[in-house]
């Protein structure tokens, strides 16, 4: 099986700068020899890179770097429609939250083309669901769900080829929502399983239910893992902390149990920001948990943990 690597050094998203340099962590974490050891090839298309922009005004005044969004969200798109078509299981290394705008919505272009569904696996504190006019704090690291779910607003970014299905989209993990994201869950039926829920059943039985309509549905699943859906104590690298977060052991079931599926056709790593960390361990566990979903099992982790 061959697993392409993209990096997407995005930053504007983000309220602080540090993502930029998420992708080369990744790298140094060793990501790529990681999942060549699990059997796969690997290869590293590098980093994506930003076209020249003109600034772009919003009426709400909050928003900045609205140009660099859509400037990503054009070319991340394009560059994940053109990968799908070549890998098994692509790789975006973020990069902020913003940048997928542009990778769901290409990968969902693909899957619209190949007539199967898109569902996407949102592990996140954060449901990411303010329009341009609802962000208050203008981060628009909180937008990309609204746009690529097609909410309105969002006119001066590339039309959709394929906007995703709300209905498709299960997102855990979340502790941390403003009121008009709140009204918008509920308007657009997203399944969201807060903390609370998975407290009280634990994360197996929630994912389990969502695998099986994938798999019922024919669907192809991407999966978006933001640093902030672990515990801050495990995963400090984040300008987003909030506290709650997953458990390691939480984390990688929920990597092995998609591993086990079969369903994952694509995955984005973000929000690290190897700026904040501490000697590389969030980088490196966000690595772990890759190798988890790309199929290493638990005693060969125990194996390297030990050795
Ligand atoms: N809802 C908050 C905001 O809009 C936080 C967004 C955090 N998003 C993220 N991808 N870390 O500012
Ligand atoms: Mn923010
Ligand atoms: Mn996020
Ligand atoms: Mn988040």
């Amino acid at each position: 099986h061959c697993c392409h690597l993209i990096g997407a050094p995005v930053q504007t998203g983000a309220s602080q700068p540090g993502c930029l340099m998420g992708p080369a962590a990744f790298r140094t974490a060793g990501l790529p020899e990681t999942l060549r050891q699990l059997g796969w090839d690997v290869v590293d298309r590098g980093n994506v890179t930003l076209p020249e922009t003109a600034a772009i005004d919003h009426a709400n005044g909050a928003v900045h770097n609205l140009a660099e969004m859509v400037g990503w969200t054009r070319v991340l798109s394009q560059a994940a429609y053109d990968v799908m078509t070549a890998s098994d299981m692509p790789i975006f290394m973020g990069g902020d939250h913003s940048m997928a705008a542009g990778t769901v919505s290409g990968v969902s272009r693909y899957a619209a083309e190949q007539n199967r569904p898109l569902f996407v696996l949102w592990l996140d504190a954060h449901p990411d669901l303010h329009t341009l006019d609802s962000t208050g704090s203008g981060n628009l690291h909180g937008t990309p769900v609204a746009y690529f779910t097609g909410q309105s607003g969002f006119d001066m970014f590339p039309p959709l080829a394929a906007p995703v299905d709300p209905g498709n989209i299960c997102m855990m993990g979340i502790r941390s929502v403003d009121p008009a994201e709140h009204a918008r869950i509920k308007e657009l039926g997203i399944t969201v399983h807060d903390m609370r829920t998975l407290d009280e059943r634990g994360v197996a039985a929630p994912l389990s239910e969502f695998l099986a309509r994938v798999a019922a549905a024919n669907g192809l699943l991407h999966v978006s893992l933001d640093v902030d859906f672990l515990d801050p104590a495990i995963a400090p690298a984040v300008g987003t902390t909030v506290p709650g977060g997953a458990t390691f052991r939480e984390a990688h079931l929920i990597m092995e149990m998609l591993h086990d599926s079969g369903l994952v056709g694509s995955l984005d790593l973000v929000e690290l920001n190897p700026f904040l960390d501490e000697r590389g361990r969030t980088a490196l566990l966000m690595t772990d948990l890759t190798a988890s979903l790309f199929g290493r099992r638990v005693l060969d982790r125990m194996t390297r943990s030990f050795a």
